[in-house]
């Protein structure tokens, strides 16, 4: 039976497809077999954060339509990691709750975790992400009106019965978090009563290669197999002379 964890977030642009895009592929390098479902139905992006965006021959739309066989719209992105792609402008009403439980039943039997990018909201396409999960990994920025976004999000999901829930801090900026500036992972974690595993710079290589920068995210995957607490330091390549050099520029 696989983990089913879906990413969410409340808000939109935080980053839950590209975590789930850069998590899905680090599960997958030390061998877990991953399927990543496209449940952002309006806004779907995730084919462009693996960088499969021209491969996509079937999509979710043919599925819950009888065109194709759910085994047959799943696209191979690399060794154990499989995408069921979404579809631009769909009408969500189309697929519904028990349609959605069938496909996850045919994914449980094949894979050992499924990652279901959510859209943004907490009404009924999130609610229908959330429906087949057992897990979550809230996504927030470190800012205050994300965290508590983060924490609403976490309510609803303990209210539709979903009891393991963890909180990744992305796009970490660790000269503000030496500054001051910035609110600290294990504040925003303390604050919203979730266990962090993971915390993902705010990096350029992220924005413009998504899911092929990987420390974090490995990190983050090896937490979420092992229960593991190891977190990534933003604040690293900030301290020292030649860290502080980077701060004063990055402030330019
Ligand atoms: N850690 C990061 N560092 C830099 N850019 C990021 C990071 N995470 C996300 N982004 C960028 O932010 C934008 C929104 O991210 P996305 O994953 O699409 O958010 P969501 O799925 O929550 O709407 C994208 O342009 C993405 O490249
Ligand atoms: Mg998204």
């Amino acid at each position: 039976m696989a983990r089913k964890i879906v990413i969410t977030s409340g808000k939109g642009g935080v980053g839950k497809t590209t975590i789930c895009a850069g998590l899905g592929r680090a599960l997958a390098k030390v061998g877990t077999k991953v399927c990543m479902i496209d449940l952002d139905t309006q806004l779907n992006n995730l084919d462009c954060a693996l960088g499969v965006e021209n491969k996509v021959v079937f999509d979710i739309v043919d599925v819950v339509s009888g065109r194709v066989r759910c085994t047959q719209a799943i696209l191979k992105i690399c060794d154990n990691l499989f995408l069921l792609p979404s579809c631009q402008g769909f009408l969500s009403n189309a697929l519904t709750k028990e349609k959605l439980s069938k496909i996850f039943n045919i994914l449980d039997e094949i894979f050992e975790v499924i990652l279901i990018d959510s859209p943004a909201g907490l009404e009924e396409g999130f609610l229908k992400a959330i429906n087949n999960a057992s897990e979550s990994i809230i996504v927030a920025a470190p800012h205050i009106y994300s965290i508590r976004d983060a924490s609403k999000t976490l309510r609803v999901l303990k209210e539709n019965g979903i009891e393991l829930n963890y909180l990744v801090i992305n796009r970490a900026r660790g000269d503000l978090e030496l500054s001051g500036e910035e609110i600290l992972p294990v504040n925003a974690a303390e604050l919203i009563n979730a266990k962090l595993i993971g915390v993902i710079p705010d990096e350029d290589e992220i924005a413009l290669n998504g899911s092929i920068y990987c420390e974090p995210f490995d990190i983050l995957a090896e937490n979420l197999l092992c229960g593991g607490n190891q977190i990534f330091d933003a604040t690293k390549k900030y301290k020292g002379l030649i860290g502080k050099i980077k701060r004063v520029f990055k402030r330019a």
